[in-house]
């Protein structure tokens, strides 16, 4: 299978699951999960539970529990884009090609669907217990997954990017907000996949860092789309950074600059994930393998 078709069928996969596990309206509640479900269904790229599979496939993982971990991941990072999309935030009026929750449901149902959504997050992840034949290693993936949400990682960072309006930043500054805004989440997913396949933790700590590198490569391709980008095929709107009076590394490097930083980054990435299934010969394993180096060469140059 070519790799545009194996992305389609497990961008699907991912889908299937996600519906799986929305939330019900119920009684007098009907706006909030209509909402949530609003901003989860709007079709983005399902980027962070096709990673999360493709390393729990890559490392020999069988079960059903990375299921609930998909679907959770994909509600947590659904969660940081509308809250940062919001007037106090980014400001920003269209995600995934069309008007974000603010717009559509007010600004205090955004408020609250991107609470809902990240609590709701660990309601799902936790049904995880009931498929899973080791507990030990679904709480290990909760811990991972909430460290790397929290003050030590996404959230962290999205605080320290919003006090990085109009201010010059240096380029050490920089690297810590995207390492937190945007490869937090990314290790979250590729870490999580590895302990649910029950890899050791030198294997996590890899998979770890090699995701922490995809996710840098991924927000710098992400300045860059905002500059060159087009607004329809990316979903959203481009010059927000601008708008916003953001340093990023396009600004300080240049696009051609940014654009070397992308490839550095993927290509260290690339060197890290090649080493870990080397030893196998298990085509599942072989395929994960290949699969997430193709997809980790598709981002540099993704345009959505
Ligand atoms: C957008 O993430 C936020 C960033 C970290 C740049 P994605 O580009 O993965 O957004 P969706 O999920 O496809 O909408
Ligand atoms: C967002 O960074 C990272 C998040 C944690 C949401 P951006 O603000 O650049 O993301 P977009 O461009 O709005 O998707
Ligand atoms: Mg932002
Ligand atoms: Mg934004
Ligand atoms: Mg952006």
């Amino acid at each position: 299978m070519n790799f545009n078709d194996e992305l389609n069928l497990r961008t699907k996969e991912a889908e299937t699951i996600i519906s799986g596990y929305l939330p019900e309206a119920d009684g007098f509640c009907r706006t909030l999960p209509e909402a949530m479900t609003y901003a989860l269904l709007a079709g983005g790229k399902r980027l962070r539970p096709v990673l999360m599979k493709a390393v729990f496939d890559m490392l020999g993982g069988e079960g059903r529990e990375v299921e609930p971990f998909m679907a959770g991941i994909e509600m947590i990072h659904t969660h940081s884009l509308i809250h940062d999309d919001l007037p106090a935030i980014d400001n920003d009026d269209y995600r995934r090609g069309r008007l974000t929750t603010h717009k559509v449901y007010g600004e205090a149902m955004g408020v609250l669907s991107g609470d809902a959504l990240l609590n709701y997050a660990y309601e799902t992840m936790l049904k995880a217990f009931d498929l899973t034949g080791s507990s030990t290693q679904v709480i290990k993936a909760l811990r991972l997954m909430s460290e790397k949400t929290g003050i030590k990682g996404m959230l962290g960072g999205q605080s320290v990017d919003v006090q990085n309006n109009g201010i010059a930043q240096d380029e050490q500054m920089l690297e810590y907000i995207y390492r937190k805004k945007t490869s937090a989440l990314i290790e979250a997913s590729m870490g999580t996949g590895a302990v649910l396949a029950g890899a050791d933790d030198e294997t996590v700590r890899l998979v770890e860092k090699a995701a922490s590198l995809i996710g840098m490569a991924f927000q710098i391709r992400d300045d860059i789309l905002d500059v060159e980008g087009d607004e329809k095929t990316l979903g959203k709107p481009v010059h927000s950074d601008d708008k916003n009076h953001k340093i990023t590394y396009v600004t300080l490097y240049g696009l051609e600059g940014a654009g070397s930083e992308v490839r550095r980054f993927s290509d260290e990435a690339c060197g890290i994930i090649r080493t870990l299934a080397k030893d196998s010969s298990d085509e599942k394993r072989v395929r994960g393998c290949s699969f997430l180096l193709s997809l980790t060469e598709y981002l540099t140059t993704r345009d959505r």
